[in-house]
């Protein structure tokens, strides 16, 4: 596919984000990318995007690609997004879309939520309405979640059935998430928009290395422990990184998605607890025992944990075990026949990957060190 376009990305040093880029650049010829880009310098900004990007280029690569990568330096809590007179300008007469992918994921902090995802959306969709005026906006993209949905138990999903205001939500990210996808539809009515809720992303179908540790952290421990206290019947939507990328950038370039929202999720393929530790047997050596009964008093010590100020290695893992409870224990799924039918692939089971990412992880101890940027290239 072939599409001469500039998008105005946000998010292109986060984990989804590096992703999205690299098959921004595989799946089209000539696209061009403005990422706003947390940096004082250019250089640091090239920096940081390589630390992402390196999962799937190498240097040369890198380099190859960057004349289609343009670093603007910004922050989605600044008025404006922070930009410059130049690079304001450069995205408002260049830009032909937008894809906003920055966001906070810290389901702890209101606040956190409050400014990156709520007040920076908002600078995002003013940037939006601005070229939208200007008949210049060919489309919105926004990466969303599938958080949005709310609490939620044994159900199976459809896009149109996610938001119901009448539902709580499990924290400040859900909510805030959600809030996002109204002020979008609300404040551009007249603009093609397309909305993507991933599901779990963990991993990557292709290889074991990763750069985002949090759910897999959480995915090791309960595969560690000697009794698991989740029900072995319920699903867990978990989808591979790779297929969620090459999604979103497809349906981006796309002229007509056929639709204006995509649940990027494993759906109804997804394997259940059981499932998904009869893969992990070969790996861990041993067959997993599920104890649900043990379930309620698993979460109030997580949950006590992650209210401790204590910092040490019992209450972080009590606080992500705790944050990510909810989603784990929900066993619900959300369909994703629209999304496989117009990329026209499938995810990939987890049961395919997850033993490699376990035994990576683990020897990586949950940490992904980047190669830095040589500086004699870097300056040429
Ligand atoms: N990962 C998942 O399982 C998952 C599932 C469903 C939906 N999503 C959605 O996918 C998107 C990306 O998630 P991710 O996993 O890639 O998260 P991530 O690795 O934490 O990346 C977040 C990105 O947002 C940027 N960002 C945060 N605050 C910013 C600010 N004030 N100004 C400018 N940029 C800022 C970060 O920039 P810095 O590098 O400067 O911090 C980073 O590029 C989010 O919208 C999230 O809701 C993720």
């Amino acid at each position: 596919m072939t599409t001469a376009e500039t998008i105005f990305l946000t998010g292109g040093t986060g984990f989804i984000g590096g992703y999205v880029i690299a098959e921004l650049m595989a799946q089209s010829d000539d696209a061009h990318v403005l990422a706003l880009t947390r940096a004082r310098s250019t250089d640091e900004a090239h920096s940081r995007l390589w630390s992402q990007l390196q999962l799937h280029w190498d240097e040369a690569t890198f380099r190859r690609h960057l004349p289609r990568i343009t670093p603007v330096l910004g922050d989605l809590h600044a008025p404006d997004l922070g930009l410059s007179k130049t690079d304001r300008k450069r995205v408002l007469d260049t830009s032909d879309s937008i894809l906003h992918i920055a966001a906070s994921l810290n389901r702890k902090s209101a606040k956190a939520c409050l400014n990156t995802n709520l007040r920076g959306t908002l600078s995002v969709l003013k940037y939006a309405r601005a070229l939208a005026d200007d008949e210049r906006l060919r489309r919105y993209s926004h990466v969303s979640t599938v958080a949005v949905a709310g609490h939620r138990d044994k159900e199976i999903v459809t896009e149109d059935q996610a938001i119901d205001w009448d539902r709580s939500d499990y924290d400040p990210y859900g909510r805030t998430k959600k809030f996002c996808e109204h002020m979008a539809r609300e404040l551009l009515p007249d603009v093609q928009k397309t909305f993507f809720r991933p599901s779990i992303v963990m991993g990557d179908s292709r290889f074991a290395r990763t750069t985002q540790f949090d759910m897999v952290r959480a995915f090791c421990f309960f595969t560690d422990l000697p009794l698991i206290p989740l029900r072995p019947d319920d699903r867990l939507d978990i989808v591979n990184a790779d297929w969620v990328a090459h999604a979103i950038a497809r349906l981006h370039l796309i002229a007509e998605p056929r639709h204006d929202t995509y649940h990027l999720s494993a759906g109804t393929s997804a394997l259940t607890c059981r499932e998904v530790s009869q893969a992990m047997a070969s790996t861990v050596g041993r067959k997993a025992r599920f104890a649900p009964w043990l379930y309620p008093s698993f979460k109030a010590t997580s949950d006590a944990l992650a209210r401790s100020s204590k910092k040490n290695v019992a209450t972080f893992v009590g606080s992500l075990v705790s944050v990510f409870l909810p989603y784990i224990a929900w066993d619900t799924v959300f369909d994703n026949s629209r999304a496989v039918a117009e990329v026209g692939r499938a995810p990939t089971p987890f049961s395919e990957y997850c033993g490699a990412l376990y035994t990576w992880a683990k020897a990586q101890r949950f940490t992904f060190e980047p190669v830095p940027l040589s500086r004699v290239e870097a300056a040429a």
